[in-house]
């Protein structure tokens, strides 16, 4: 989909659709006042007959509207009007998203953007106007033997009544290659684990780095050994896959600053190793390697943006299998950072690659740290799939990341890390185990992070219960690559 954005009358404008809005009660947008006026009250004809009420959700696709230059327009429900909400406009835009997805045309304009949303400015609404449309055309075809249909709709205007300023162009140029991060995450975690094995994953991100110049480096087994990465390798041991330890650096500024750090799970496919998972939804399990596709698609964002910042993206990959050699139960391993740590839970195999990666990250002097994993079930039990869990050893850090969450509508949700939770990971052999029972498993699988990240700012992302839906619309949302890559473009200098 190609998006652009500018001044436009919706009387003069030509295109396949015109997109205006109804507000509950039938008070017009001023867009749409302006159509019914040139169109001899045609719009609050209709609205008086009783077809559209403004409630959300609702749409209403118009033919030959009198003196128009555009084909067709189609009227969709905003809800009430006094305190016009940021979720009533995600309505509005999913809802006209979708009607245009069922009607003929190729192009179409949305005078939605400068509809005054609470608490939101212009640019948010261009953003989000962007990613829904996005949203709304992917298609999940990379394995059907044929494509998808693919939608009629090419092209998409952003009409404004008044001339965009630079910080409107900006912003559209941001979200459409938030958009491509967002693709490259979801079509990534859509792959099955006997396509996205952790080589692939290697390749994959060979080719980003490839196409983005990028500092690409790929660690294989022998290297981990030789660093000491007993933790990571013990997920590893009952694969026939190689692991692999991907990083990519993205030069933006002086090679002076200190890097953002981003650390992505990459299991390519969890059985919960010789502590085998139940085998009903066992396939979800090729998702276990979100937090990584994230990592990737915020890359791809953020170089593509041309953010003046450093960004280091870190990867451990492999599969989580059982087999003669795999870890067992009770097993006690030495982690990089030279802690010991019992096994007691083949399956709590993400905190085990995480950790060596973690103590890895210090090499690149980080100024800061955020690991992003699908890392607990508890974490589903606490959030459902609305909210990604969020801890952090610095509370500002914590802060925007909420806030970029919620900006980009990605949104997080703090959880507590307090010392009080430590002594559920007590071993009576080494200095940790690696599960610490099921009363607040999210936080204790925290817990067991933060004791390889006190030399650094650091946050974990929790997705288990973002990165993809179940059920019928099975597939991987993309998330959290709008709150990372929100998170960086807050964090980068203004370009003026
Ligand atoms: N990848 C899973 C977490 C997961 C489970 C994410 C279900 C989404 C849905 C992780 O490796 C895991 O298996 N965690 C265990 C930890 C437990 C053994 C302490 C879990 O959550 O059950
Ligand atoms: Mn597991
Ligand atoms: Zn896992």
């Amino acid at each position: 989909m190609e998006f652009s954005i500018k001044q436009s009358s919706p009387e003069k404008q030509r295109s396949g659709c015109l997109v205006v809005g109804v507000f509950e009660g039938g008070k017009l947008s001023p867009s749409a006042q302006a159509l019914d006026k040139i169109a001899e009250h045609h719009l609050s004809d209709i609205i008086a007959k009783g077809d559209m009420d403004g409630k959300p959700e609702t749409t209403l696709l118009l033919h030959n509207v009198a003196n128009i230059a555009a084909d067709r327009v189609l009227l969709v429900g905003l809800g009430k009007s006094s305190e016009f909400s940021p979720k009533q406009y995600l309505d509005a835009l999913r809802s006209s998203y979708g009607a245009l997805k069922k009607c003929a045309c190729k192009d179409a304009a949305l005078y939605l953007v400068d509809l005054a949303v609470q608490g939101r400015d212009m640019t948010w609404n261009i953003k989000q106007a962007v990613l829904a449309g996005a949203e709304s055309r992917f298609r999940c075809d990379q394995l059907k033997s044929k494509p998808a249909e693919p939608g009629k709709l090419r092209k998409i205007l952003l009409a404004c009544a008044e001339k965009p300023d630079t910080n409107a162009q900006t912003a559209l140029n941001q979200s459409v290659a938030m958009t491509h991060g967002i693709k490259l995450a979801k079509n990534l975690g859509n792959l099955p684990g006997n396509i996205c094995t952790p080589t692939y994953l290697a390749e994959q991100a060979m080719e980003l780095a490839k196409k983005h110049k990028l500092k690409a480096n790929v660690l294989e087994e022998k290297e981990m050994q030789k660093l000491g990465m007993n933790s990571l390798l013990s997920v590893t041991r009952g694969s026939k896959q190689p692991a692999k330890l991907i990083t990519l650096e993205y030069a933006g500024a002086s090679a002076k600053q200190k890097p953002i750090v981003l650390v992505g799970k990459g299991i390519t496919f969890d059985s919960g190793g010789i502590s085998l998972k139940p085998g009903e939804g066992m396939d979800e399990m090729k998702f276990d390697m979100c937090g990584a596709a994230s990592v990737l698609g915020t890359m791809q964002a953020i170089a593509e943006m041309g953010l003046e910042l450093n960004v280091v993206a870190v990867i451990p990959s492999c599969e989580n299998m059982p087999d003669g050699a795999a870890s067992k139960p009770g097993d006690i391993v030495t982690s990089m950072s030279g802690q010991t740590i019992e096994i007691l839970n083949t399956d709590a195999e993400g905190r085990l690659i995480l950790c060596d990666a973690l103590t890895y990250a210090a090499r690149f002097e980080p100024e800061t740290v955020i690991d992003i994993a699908t890392l607990t079930g508890a974490c589903v039990i606490a959030l459902g799939n609305v909210a990604t869990g969020l801890y952090s050893n610095e509370d500002k850090l914590a802060r925007e990341l909420l806030d970029a969450g919620e900006y980009a509508h990605d949104r997080a949700w703090q959880m507590p890390l307090w010392d009080d939770y430590q002594q559920q990971l007590d071993s009576n052999f080494a200095d940790m185990q690696n599960i610490g029972g099921r009363a607040g498993g999210s936080i204790t699988a925290a817990c067991f992070l933060s004791r390889f990240t006190k030399e650094y700012r650091w946050a974990h992302l929790d997705i288990a219960g973002t990165a993809w839906k179940s059920g019928k619309e099975k597939g991987s949302t993309g998330r959290p690559v709008p709150l990372l890559t929100q998170y960086l473009i807050n964090r980068a200098p203004v370009k003026v």
